[in-house]
């Protein structure tokens, strides 16, 4: 089921996915279970990890039932200024240290990209290895002005990835390498959230909504056999 919700600014849209991830982790906690989320990366989620951090919404979250995830990477050292890592670490996990604090799964970018993505295939098959079919509680992903979320960009194999759940893709546009979750284990969130916000997506987003350019649920090779 796709619900598309029109907010009316990006505080309003950072608030709006505060009070959901709050509400999707405690019911993990009631229900006994840990909270598993992939982060996004770029810039539009930095008022929403921010917010999180705040007063008003981190003691409204057991952190430490939390285990954070991301959607891609660059492959940039974690201190990079490019790093999504680097960017929820000075938003978020900064603010979130002691005891209540979350299990970081944090994707390499340090390491050669095939190898890390390796690594991170590995990370998650340990994972979810105790509860085989499970997947992410929450994915929450941004869209760029050409349609790409995580680092699934137009053009590249990952789009159509049917078996693995971690690429390393060398992004032409970008002249530089990425790791990013692929369809198989985005497609099996409980949940996918995009943030997206700005004039200049409204129409690859209406492209995207209508299917006149690949939505990441569909591609034309199926993983089945
Ligand atoms: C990244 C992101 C990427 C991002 C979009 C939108 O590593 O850059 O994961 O998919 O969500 O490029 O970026 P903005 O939020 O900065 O517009």
């Amino acid at each position: 089921m796709v619900k598309i919700e029109v907010l009316a600014s990006p505080d309003e849209l950072a608030q709006s996915c505060a009070e959901l991830v709050v509400k999707l982790a405690n019911q993990a906690v009631e229900n006994g279970r840990r909270f598993s989320i992939a982060l996004a990366g770029g810039s539009t989620p930095m008022k929403l990890y921010t917010l999180l951090a705040s007063d008003r919404f981190h003691g409204r979250i057991n952190w430490s039932a939390v285990d954070l995830f991301w959607g891609d990477e660059r492959c940039v050292p974690p201190d990079h200024p490019d790093s999504n890592y680097h960017m929820v670490y000075s938003t978020l996990l900064v603010h979130l240290k002691g005891t209540n604090s979350p299990a970081i799964f944090r994707m390499h970018g340090e390491d050669e990209p095939q190898l890390a993505a390796q690594e991170y295939q590995l990370e998650l098959d340990k994972y979810f290895h105790d509860s085989p079919g499970s997947a992410f509680n929450l994915v929450i992903l941004g869209m760029g002005e050409d349609g790409h979320t995580a680092s699934l960009f137009p053009g590249t194999p990952g789009i159509f990835e049917g078996s693995r759940q971690v690429v390393a893709q060398f992004i032409p546009k970008l002249a530089s390498w990425r790791l990013s979750l692929t369809p198989v284990v985005i497609n099996k969130a409980d949940l996918v959230v995009f943030l997206v916000c700005g004039a200049k997506k409204s129409a690859v987003l209406a492209d995207v909504i209508s299917g006149r350019i690949f939505p990441i649920n569909s591609h034309p090779k199926s993983s089945n056999p």
